[in-house]
């Protein structure tokens, strides 16, 4: 089985890399470094059945002859994370849409079927809780940059179900929820790392809005075994699954978490939302996916309890935190 995986140094896929690779799978690497980090894959430097090609998904000729050369493809690249869609949208929407409509068409061209990553953003505001997939989805307006990430992934939804119906291609669709664990990059404003980086350094945890909004975490180990388990069911394809944990803690609760965990003294400190996001943010006050439909294609869910990936990821971010340099040079080896 030989997969290319588009994103692969990203935070899900170089963890999905390392997955398919255990498994005895060839793993060819799509990314063009733009969040992700060759860091996370320099210990697969001169592995036999890992390859790395440094270039976009927007690069139809490469994305054309890669899809050719596999056996199946994890489309996982995007422009992710909050502050980074709000503060550079035109790049994100145009990144994420062409993305993956240069990726279905390649992937429609040789045949070869296709795992197509969306986000949990999709839902929206909706308060029908847990989130079905079958579910109407309440984005928010135009005037709302956030709202445009949701969009462009519901738009990969409909784009990849009409190829499985229009053109009978081996589509799936996974909803990601809330994915942490180690490798993952508090630069785009993700809570977690965020957390644990300011619980380290002593400085105060900053918790936006009241903190009284809830999710669920799901352990990045467990996601991409469950994304693999899918890509290995046909019952799988032309559907839209959720991936997430089930189990809710508030923000407020997780940042109290964290500073339990890291054995912090930092104290936590209530940022409003328009001086971290500006005046038109809007968020959602809880997210919780329905996983009946995971459970029943592969016979799980993502289980792992927030405190073991707390500890987990804490241990990682310590030892990245100890050893920079080195890290630094083994990566660039990793280019040459
Ligand atoms: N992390 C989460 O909680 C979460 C939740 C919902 C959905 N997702 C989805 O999962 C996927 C992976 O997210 P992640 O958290 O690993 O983010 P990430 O930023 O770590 O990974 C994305 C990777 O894609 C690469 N990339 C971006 N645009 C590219 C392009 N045009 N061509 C090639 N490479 C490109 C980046 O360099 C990066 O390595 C994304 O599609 C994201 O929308 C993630």
């Amino acid at each position: 089985m030989h997969v290319l995986i588009t994103g692969g140094c990203g935070f899900i896929g170089s963890h999905l890399t390392d997955h398919c690779l255990a498994a005895g799978w060839k793993v060819t690497a799509l990314d063009d470094l733009s969040t992700g980090s060759l860091q996370n894959v320099v210990h697969l430097a001169g592995h036999p059945n890992f390859r790395l090609v440094a270039e976009g998904t927007t690069s139809a000729g490469v994305v054309d002859e890669l899809a050719g050369s596999c056996d199946f493809i994890f489309h996982l690249a995007a422009v992710v994370g909050v502050r980074l869609v709000v503060n550079r949208s035109v790049h994100s929407i145009e990144n994420n849409l062409q993305g993956t409509e240069i990726v279905l068409r390649a992937a429609a061209h040789h045949r070869k079927p296709v795992l197509i990553t969306s986000t949990s953003e999709v839902y929206g505001k909706s308060v029908d809780l847990p989130y079905r997939e079958d579910a109407d989805l309440l984005i928010g307006p135009p005037t709302c940059a956030r709202w445009s990430y949701a969009c462009g992934k519901a738009l990969d939804e409909f784009l990849a179900l009409g190829y499985w119906r229009e053109q009978k291609l081996p589509v799936i669709v996974v909803r990601l929820f809330n994915t942490v664990g180690p490798r993952q990059s508090g630069e785009y404003g993700m809570v977690i790392p965020n957390f644990i980086r300011q619980a380290l350094a002593g400085q105060p945890i900053t918790v936006f809005g009241s903190g009284r909004q809830r999710r669920c975490f799901g352990y990045v180990g467990d996601v991409v075994k469950a994304i693999k388990a899918l890509s290995q069911t046909p019952a799988a394809f032309g559907e839209i699954v959720n991936i997430g944990g089930t189990s809710e803690i508030s923000i407020a609760e997780l940042a109290q978490l964290v500073k339990h965990a890291a054995g912090s003294a930092a104290a936590i400190e209530y940022i409003p939302y328009h001086d971290a996001y500006g005046p038109s943010f809007q968020d959602m006050h809880r997210r919780v996916p329905a996983v009946d439909k995971l459970k029943r294609l592969i016979g799980f869910c993502p289980e792992t309890p927030l405190e073991s990936i707390l500890f987990e990821t804490i241990d990682w971010m310590r030892a990245v935190q100890q050893e920079p340099a080195r890290s630094g040079l083994r990566a660039a080896a990793h280019v040459a």
